[in-house]
């Protein structure tokens, strides 16, 4: 049987460990600070928002909501950064995305200083990622290394194949296996007989945002799956082209007429040495490295880390 990832109980540790620096900071009369902008009134945004916002809480940092109409524009927005990065009682920013279309997504990003990038999308952070040098890496990718090195998986020597490319999530992890000594392949939409790649691989990681993408005949037995995708099944159909005959999503699914499948196909799990269920698996520690991440932003900027 293949050894599952639990998400849940790693994000738990690390927050345990942000909380007590968190103590610590107090100690030095230093509250972190993160400020979380939400635009409109998107389902999803919200409920992630409100789980960072209330994170904050739990683990006793300051947080602040701004919540912009969705009729904002990109002057708008942008004033409303430029006074955050002027706040000494704020270390982290995070612009929920995605953004309404009448707002320059780049310009906004850009418009954060690099020093409170908790999300690390800005340019500055991710040439200093790729060079090696100290930055604020994207909560999601650290999450996966997080997960590698805590359950004691190895990385060193290890090839890891990354499915897709982009700047929140393939790059990013990709430079960060890479830094841990993992031969590196990153495939896309255009790579040649793709399972033939991902078969290569000890370390497979897909970050795609296409259901179940990642077929069995995909994976050697015996790999580690870090599914980084998340997706909505709503019809009957696509219900039943995952899920067929399990009687615990047949529930959940008639009770809320949808759930949720990541990038690799539930079948190919039963292949893989260890894999990170959706959800349960990755998804907890997104928010548990934002936490991390806004704790060491505000060291940073003080001179402490
Ligand atoms: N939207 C979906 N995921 C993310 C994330 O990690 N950060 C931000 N800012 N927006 C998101």
């Amino acid at each position: 049987m293949p050894r599952v990832l639990d998400g849940a109980t790693i994000a738990a540790a690390i927050k345990q460990e942000v909380t007590e620096e968190v103590r610590a900071l107090a100690a030095q009369g230093i509250r972190p600070g993160l400020a979380a902008v939400l635009v409109g009134h998107v389902p999803a945004s919200e409920i992630y928002v409100r789980s960072k916002v209330q994170t904050c809480a739990e683990l006793g940092l300051f947080s602040e909501l701004i919540t912009p109409p969705d009729t904002v524009t990109t002057e708008e927005m942008l004033d409303i950064v430029a006074a955050l990065n002027d706040r000494d009682d704020i270390d982290g920013i995070l612009i929920q995305l995605p953004l309404p279309k009448q707002v320059d997504t780049k310009a906004l990003l850009d418009a954060v200083s690099p020093s409170k990038d908790v999300d690390g999308f800005h340019p500055v952070n991710a040439g200093r990622l790729q060079a090696g040098r100290p930055a604020l890496a994207p909560c999601t990718p650290a999450g996966v290394i997080e997960i590698l090195k805590r359950s004691n998986l190895p990385i060193s020597g290890q090839h890891a194949v990354v499915v897709g490319r982009s700047d929140i999530v393939g790059k990013p992890v990709a430079m960060l296996l890479l830094h841990q000594n993992a031969t590196v392949t990153i495939c896309h939409s255009k790579t040649r007989d793709l399972g033939a790649v991902t078969r290569e691989a000890d370390i497979l990681v897909a970050a795609i945002g296409r259901p179940g993408f990642i077929e069995p005949e995909m994976v050697k037995a015996g790999a580690t799956l870090i599914d980084v995708g998340i997706n909505r099944l709503t019809t009957r159909e696509e219900f039943d082209r995952f899920f067929a005959g399990d009687a615990k999503r047949e529930a959940a699914f008639a009770k809320r007429g949808s759930t949720i499948v990541g990038d690799v196909h539930p079948k190919a799990f039963e292949r893989a040495g260890a894999y990170t269920p959706v959800p349960g698996g990755v998804g907890p520690l997104t928010i548990a490295m934002l936490m991390s991440n806004t704790v060491r932003a505000a060291k940073m900027r003080r001179g402490l880390d």
